[in-house]
């Protein structure tokens, strides 16, 4: 795992999504996950930005995103692919029929499930997943004691995540208990992990993923495991780690860093 540490919010959103914006002009048919959240918000406009004026090219690529509320339709403002059709999908030029979430209303979920990991592996697999964190340590929507080795599956969700992720509902829709999310087993296949988190509130979690013992309480922490992860955080959220001179010489000193400063 590498931390990155960059003074400000902007600065930790840039980088990921340079580095998003890198791996799909070195591979324009790169199979991204996505993930969903406020912070990712900020990441999608940089690359709209991108692609509008300069042309980055999405025509190719294939997205699987991490995770699906149960029960709800896609038109829902609330839903994920409302979400990334909004942020995204719809303001470049990507092929929607290779843009990929679990189906919240599927009546066999369990099938859904299956599927949904069947169609990463047709894609083989997935070259680069962007992970946001929950406070609860989750991944998607890994909530503590999600098993290391868990594959996509439907998760009751915490009533912690519960209240972070309820002031976001609109529409009177109430917020599903349940959402189907890839499991860490299959976020860990992924060839490259990005996980961004911003923000004070974020600080405590982020030094139990980076720093803490591996715990199946906080998934985050199973990133440790995975060859190939980053940690971006800005100032805010890395506040509470101990290492950090570390991480900024490693930030400055690593030739793969180079280009992105
Ligand atoms: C949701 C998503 C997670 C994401 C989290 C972060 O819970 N299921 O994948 O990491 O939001 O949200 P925010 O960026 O709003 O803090």
């Amino acid at each position: 795992m590498e931390v990155i540490i960059r003074d400000t919010r902007d600065q930790a959103v840039s980088l990921a999504a340079a580095i998003i914006a890198r791996a799909l002009v070195k591979k324009p048919n790169l199979v991204l996950g996505l993930a969903t959240g406020r912070t990712m918000e900020s990441v999608y406009e940089l690359l709209v930005a991108m692609y509008e004026d300069d042309g980055l090219d999405f025509s190719l690529a294939r997205t699987f995103n991490l995770d699906e509320y149960v029960g709800l339709p896609p038109e829902d403002p609330n839903a994920y692919r409302f979400y990334m059709n909004k942020h995204l999908f719809h303001r470049v030029n990507i092929d929607l029929r290779n843009t990929h979430l679990p189906n919240g209303m599927a009546e066999d979920i369990e099938a859904e499930c299956r599927h949904y990991e069947e169609e990463i592996l047709d894609c083989n697999g997935i070259d680069l997943q962007v992970l946001g964190i929950g406070r609860t340590g989750h991944i998607g929507f890994n909530e503590p004691l999600s098993a290391m080795h868990s594959r996509t599956r439907a998760k009751a969700l915490t009533p912690e995540t519960v209240e972070q992720n309820a002031p976001l509902f609109t529409g009177g829709t109430p917020m599903p208990r349940r959402a189907i999310t890839m499991g860490v087993g299959t976020i860990l296949e992924c060839r490259r992990c990005v996980l961004l988190a911003t923000g004070r509130e974020k600080a405590e979690v982020i030094a139990k993923a980076v720093e803490g013992p591996v715990t199946a309480m906080i998934s985050a922490t199973a990133l440790q495991l995975h060859p190939n992860c980053t940690v971006i955080v800005d100032q805010e959220a890395g506040s509470l780690l101990q290492n950090t001179d570390y991480y900024r010489w490693i930030f400055e000193n690593e030739p793969d860093w180079q280009q992105y400063h």
